[in-house]
């Protein structure tokens, strides 16, 4: 072994002074605004980042039922995945937290269907498909009306049951 080490040493001291390596490390093409964008889609509580587009609970049942009804149930009321409707008041750390008695922003309904659902074929709905599943979810939950239209105006505006259950840690960047 110990006759090896200069050896590797010299290899080293090659590589070192190549010219690729006098360049800098490769750390690819930079990237395209266009690029980035396509993976820019947080959106914060306050509806910053939302994009075009709106929809409504009728037209989001029908896309619900084709593509969301087979694991989370009938009318959202979950089947062989969480239900998506209702949820009883949460008592203590066991209490199953539902849209409806946990999340704090209506905004990140949105975010969460654009990024992650339908779970086998996520990013696959256009972003009117996403207001419509917000707009039919917050509907059957009865935090909208069944005739709102959700958009980046409309959304942020919906006010959570559990808006106000969180301490904000740093309540200058919401
Ligand atoms: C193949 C099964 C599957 C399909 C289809 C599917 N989901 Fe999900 N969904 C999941 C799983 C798994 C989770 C995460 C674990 C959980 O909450 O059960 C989840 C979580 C969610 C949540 C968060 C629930 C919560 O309270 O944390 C929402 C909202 C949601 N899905 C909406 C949708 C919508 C809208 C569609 C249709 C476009 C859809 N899902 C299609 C499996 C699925």
């Amino acid at each position: 072994m110990f006759t090896r080490k200069p050896l590797i040493f010299a290899a080293l001291l090659a590589l070192g002074s190549s010219a690729a390596f006098a360049q800098g490390p490769n750390l690819g093409k930079p990237i395209d605004p266009a690029e980035l964008a396509a993976w820019d889609i947080s959106i914060l509580p306050d509806g910053t980042g939302l994009p075009a587009g709106s929809g409504t609970s009728a037209q989001g049942a029908p896309i619900y039922a084709q593509k969301c009804a087979m694991c989370h149930g009938p009318e959202g009321k979950g089947g062989a995945n969480a239900a998506v409707v209702g949820g009883a008041p949460i008592k203590d750390m066991e209490s199953v937290k539902t849209i409806a008695n946990f999340w704090p922003y209506a905004t990140t309904l949105f975010d969460y269907i654009r990024r992650a659902m339908p779970w086998q074929q996520p990013r696959s709905l256009t972003n009117d498909e996403v207001y419509a599943l917000t707009a039919y979810i917050l509907a059957l939950n009865k935090l909208t009306g069944e005739n709102d239209t959700m958009d980046a105006k409309t959304l942020p505006k919906v006010k959570m049951p559990n808006r106000d259950g969180f301490i904000i840690r740093f309540p200058d960047k919401i």
